[in-house]
């Protein structure tokens, strides 16, 4: 059987295949992202001890009294450093979510041609080791979303390659989330209401914790409890612009846990993975069929959907 295992009802595929049969692999994945918008890859290559130590670091750093934190609080945008709880909103909710993140930009160096977008990032000092650990996530996830990209490139007839030079200077974030125990029982917030992710994909470690739900083809929530060491990723908004909505992206939530498991912390690490600043989004033309007329006739670049997309979720 070439899909390894099940997770829900989302595949999951083997990324060992990637260096013997990478073609197939290809369009299986495709398959994946058409039907649900979410695929789950084992042996990704992700460095155990790489993903417990950034697990590690943010923990510590939630953990630190609130006057600690807000010194670390994140600039307009929200883009690097701490945005505290009861901040960011689901586009079109009313009410906040009930989480707290951290996040953390791509390290320009020297050469940054776009300064005031691809931002430098805060590093807490009360965390040892937090820059090093996170930076160390950080790279081994933007390498591995690259392999992914080829993947999709391949699966929609895009050169294997089409998406390297396209992310390489991206303004991609890893958000570390805390999602502390629910304290009123009767809230009507949930930990992350149904939401579209913003970026090109998004790759999510800690899917082993409950919580995280889709909406499937036939309006039905399915959890997504992914079997241990995988990772889940998925489509987000400008992959669905780009491809025509031949990959959607797929609604999600995280859910607040029922009975004592309310009492519980959930921590989660998403990496929304993006295209250069400059990247024109800009409808894929074979994509585009007589069945499938082209729904985005004007195009637009990616930090300026971003930034329409960071104004409706509150965080600008
Ligand atoms: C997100 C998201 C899921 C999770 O931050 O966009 O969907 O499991 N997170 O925390
Ligand atoms: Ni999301």
């Amino acid at each position: 059987m070439t899909v390894a295992a099940v997770a829900g009802q989302v595949p999951v595929l083997d990324l060992d295949r990637f260096g013997t049969d990478r073609r197939k692999l290809a369009e299986e994945a495709g398959d994946a992202y058409r039907e649900f918008g979410f695929c789950g890859f084992i042996n990704h290559g992700l460095p155990a001890q790489v993903i417990d130590d950034a697990y590690e670091i943010f923990r510590q750093f939630f953990a630190l009294p609130d006057e600690v934190k807000q010194r670390y609080r994140s600039t307009a945008g929200g883009q690097r450093g701490y945005t505290p709880f009861g901040i960011e909103q689901a586009r079109d909710q009313s009410i906040p979510d009930l989480k707290e993140f951290w996040h953390v930009g791509r390290e320009m160096g020297e050469e940054n041609p776009w300064p005031d977008i691809l931002e430098p990032n805060f590093w807490p000092v009360e965390v040892p080791g937090f820059e090093t650990k996170a930076n160390a996530l950080f790279q081994s996830l933007d390498e591995l979303g690259k392999r992914i990209l080829q993947l999709i490139a391949m699966s929609i007839g895009l050169a294997p390659d089409w998406f390297d030079e396209r992310v390489a200077r991206g303004n991609s974030v890893l958000r570390a989330i805390h999602y502390p125990p629910i304290r009123d029982k009767d809230t009507p917030a949930v930990r992350a209401a149904r939401h579209e992710d913003i970026n090109l994909i998004t790759l999510l470690i800690g899917s082993s914790e409950e919580g995280l739900q889709i909406l499937s083809r036939d309006d039905t929530w399915i959890p997504v409890t992914s079997i241990p060491g995988a990772i889940v990723v998925n489509i987000g908004d400008m992959m669905k612009r780009l491809t025509n909505h031949v990959l959607p992206s797929t609604p999600h939530r995280v859910v607040n846990p029922p009975g004592a498991k309310s009492g519980e912390p959930r921590y989660s690490i998403p990496f929304f993975m993006h295209p250069n600043p400059d990247f024109l989004i800009e409808t894929l033309p074979h994509c585009i069929s007589k069945e499938r007329p082209d729904l985005y006739p004007s195009p637009i670049t990616a930090n300026e959907f971003l930034v329409e997309r960071l104004r409706e979720i509150k965080l600008l």
